[in-house]
């Protein structure tokens, strides 16, 4: 059979699979090596007492007849209101919120509405997926672009210079615009002006943003938005998705959420939200209902304690890395408000830094020029890791860069 000319488009490997790859080999050649990855955004400390205990009631409710459940289509109504009241003040009916296996499983699914002909345009640096998952659906069709840089893709440099929000005015006309904050992988956070800018300027392009909120618990500075729903006209324009992968812990579980706003139209006047609906019906059969308990945990008062505690636990992390990497004089943002850190090495080539560090450190991180063109002389640092693992990785990077 002729292979499905998308795939033939996807011009690089996934990112993380090939760093698996470059961690593979280096392990096989040096058996000794004690590895410390601060590279996947993978979360790795145990889920908190209560959330837990909510999944194995969950489990435990499944094996009696009176608490089985099983298909649950968009979600329960009750993890739906409750994230309704948590996150949005109540804004939001449980119609315009949809519960999902997670936020980048939604990513995909969201391409599915707009299809192959949608202008689309991406934060650059971004998480992958929203390019890749775009040239999957035909975004990027007869594309010339080469190692995964597609020229039917509008990339919006994140400099230093722009301190990392971009400039607006080459957003498409009627397409999409991929928009994630706090942001994977510059950890910069965009404030109320930015976010009314980014809204303004879908608004006059008629097109609509798919707002990435994936890691909006991790803002501790109360004038940062944690979601695009605080900004007004967001919700003719904007669709959110957001997580509880790196709020719970909940990366191996899976769930999480999207919003379609109910007055959200197409030029034609039909509803967003109806076609979201008919969608997920089609080619998705609903959060697993032990998950959907775990949320519901995470979501009362002492929910809420576990998820400020886990968020926090990473946040010392990302301070721990931040303060070794700038005691070297390393430029780097992020790691405030969010879980990564952004470390510029000016004038390399990142795959470089990261294989030297790799050599030097046994510390796996990421190439910023996996993320897009404008990631290239940048590492991203995350800081998912055991406290002990970080503070090794600290002092290797301080022993061999000082
Ligand atoms: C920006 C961003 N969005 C979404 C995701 C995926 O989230 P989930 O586990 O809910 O699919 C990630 C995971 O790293 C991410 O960095």
């Amino acid at each position: 059979m002729r292979r499905n000319s998308c795939m033939v488009n996807i011009r690089a490997g996934y990112l993380f699979p090939e760093i698996a790859k470059r961690r593979r080999e280096y392990a096989a050649a040096h058996p000794d090596a004690k590895i410390i990855s601060l590279g996947i955004g993978n979360t790795t400390e145990a889920i908190l007492p209560h959330i837990n205990a909510g999944l194995v009631e969950g489990a435990r409710r499944l094996g009696t007849q009176e608490g089985y459940s099983g298909y649950q289509d968009e979600g329960l109504q009750e993890l739906r209101e409750k994230i309704a009241a948590v996150f949005y003040g109540g804004k939001f009916s449980a119609q315009e919120i949809f519960i999902s296996d997670g936020a980048k499983c939604d990513i995909g699914r969201l391409q599915l509405l707009f299809g192959a002909g949608t202008p689309v345009a991406v934060q650059d640096p971004s998480y992958p997926v929203y390019v890749d998952g775009s040239v999957l659906i035909g975004a990027a069709d007869g594309a010339s672009g080469s190692a995964g840089i597609y020229d039917r893709i509008v990339y919006l440099p994140c400099t230093v210079e722009n301190v990392f929000f971009p400039e607006l005015s080459r957003i498409p006309s009627k397409g999409l615009v991929y928009f994630c904050s706090p942001n994977n992988p510059t950890g910069a956070v965009a404030n109320r002006e930015q976010l009314a800018a980014l809204v303004k300027a879908a608004i006059s392009k008629s097109s609509i943003i798919i707002f990435d909120a994936a890691y909006s618990e991790y803002i501790r500075d109360p004038a940062l938005p944690k979601s695009i729903y605080e900004i007004e006209g967001a919700r003719e324009c904007a669709i959110e998705v957001n997580s509880f992968s790196k709020s719970a812990g909940f990366t191996g579980v899976r769930l999480g959420w999207s919003i379609v706003p109910a007055e959200m139209k197409y030029e034609s006047g039909e509803s967003v939200n109806a076609d979201w609906h008919r969608i997920c019906s089609t080619v998705f059969n609903g959060a697993s209902n032990i998950a959907q308990a775990g949320g519901l945990a995470a979501l009362d008062s002492e929910g809420q304690k576990e998820i400020r505690s886990l968020t926090g636990f990473y946040l010392g992390n990302a301070q721990l890395i931040r303060n070794a990497l700038q005691s070297l004089g390393i430029f780097c943002v992020g790691g405030d408000n969010s879980p990564y850190i952004w470390a510029q090495f000016p004038g390399r080539d990142s795959w470089e830094v990261f294989s030297e560090i790799l050599e030097k450190c046994q510390v796996i991180t990421t190439p910023g020029a996996g993320f897009g063109p404008a990631g290239g002389g940048f590492i991203r640092f995350s800081a998912f890791g055991h406290r002990a693992d970080i503070e090794e990785a600290c002092q290797r990077l301080r022993i061999t860069f000082q």
